[in-house]
């Protein structure tokens, strides 16, 4: 697009439905402001002016549609993104769920993208069962789920390979420690790889994975769901929690409206909640 601006353009409603109907991929959801300006990056991109003329450039050109869907599901993340935030879940819930008698302790990183969010997780079970003394068990007891609606991020995840951008928040003691050089970049070490399995999972029309879950985080991917549909998904959240387990947001992300009751604020800043 080289000038006008497709805003008022009634084949904005078109499109979505149409995107949402080829590809499964649930638009009505998402925030409309953030739907208008990642289709006109591509609309820009392809020198077309109007959604009509972009959904029929969709239908000639599936090359296309897989720009948009990577346009749409911004996978942008890191390693320990926000140290600040690991750091609090290593102090403040691994210890607290390490500690609990259940055979298994159940983690889901919903919207994992590359898989740098499981992999982190994981990485802090392990090096605070190594402190305690129970790392035997910890190969047995944990199962952290990696789940995004974007195949192709998933199969970067399932590599565990990262070039060294990925690392900006790591501090050097976790990345000497669970990271070796490998072609490409740095790669998870086999011990914390096989704590980790990845699953493709819609967030909007997938249920969550059965049975009680001990940490849930869901970081930097609600921010482009409308309200309504955050709201669904914190009630979903807490029925898919063990009792006493825990919620971990984005650092702009928050509870909303009647579902800020059903947990309790764990960590306000770091955006730590857990289930009532
Ligand atoms: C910005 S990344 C966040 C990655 C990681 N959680 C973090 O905070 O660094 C957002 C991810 O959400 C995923 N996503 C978007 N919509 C989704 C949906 N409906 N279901 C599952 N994943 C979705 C995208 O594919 C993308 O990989």
């Amino acid at each position: 697009m080289t000038g006008a601006d497709p805003g008022d353009d009634p084949g904005f409603a078109l499109l979505t439905a149409k995107i949402s109907r080829d590809r499964g991929f649930g638009c009505a959801s998402y925030k409309e402001k953030c739907l208008r300006r990642r289709i006109a990056v591509r609309m820009r991109a392809r020198g077309v002016h109007t959604y009509a003329d972009y959904a029929r450039l969709l239908d000639h050109d599936t090359g296309e549609y897989e720009r948009l869907l990577d346009a749409l599901t911004i996978n942008v993340t890191k390693l320990f993104r926000n140290w600040e935030t690991y750091d609090a879940i290593e102090r403040l819930v691994v210890p607290v769920l390490l500690r609990r008698p259940d055979p298994a302790l159940r983690v889901w990183s919903a919207g994992c993208s590359s898989g740098e969010e499981p992999y982190s997780l994981a990485a802090l079970f392990h090096r605070q069962a190594e402190r305690a003394g129970t790392l035997p068990a910890l190969a047995r007891r944990l199962d952290v789920l990696g789940s995004d609606i974007d195949r192709g991020v998933l199969e970067t995840a399932a590599r565990g390979v990262y070039k060294a951008a990925a690392f900006a928040d790591t501090p050097a003691d976790l990345r000497d420690r669970y990271f070796r050089p490998e072609a490409g970049g740095f790669g998870v070490v086999p011990e914390i790889r096989s704590l980790v399995r990845f699953d493709r999972r819609d967030l909007l029309s997938d249920p969550p994975p059965v049975g009680g879950l001990h940490l849930i985080t869901c970081r930097n991917v609600i921010i482009y769901f409308d309200r309504a549909t955050q709201e669904a998904l914190f009630e979903r959240f807490h029925q898919a929690l063990a009792p006493g387990g825990f919620l971990v947001l984005g650092k702009v992300e928050t509870l909303l409206g009647h579902t800020r009751t059903l947990f309790a604020t764990v960590e306000p800043r770091e955006r730590i909640f857990r289930k009532q």
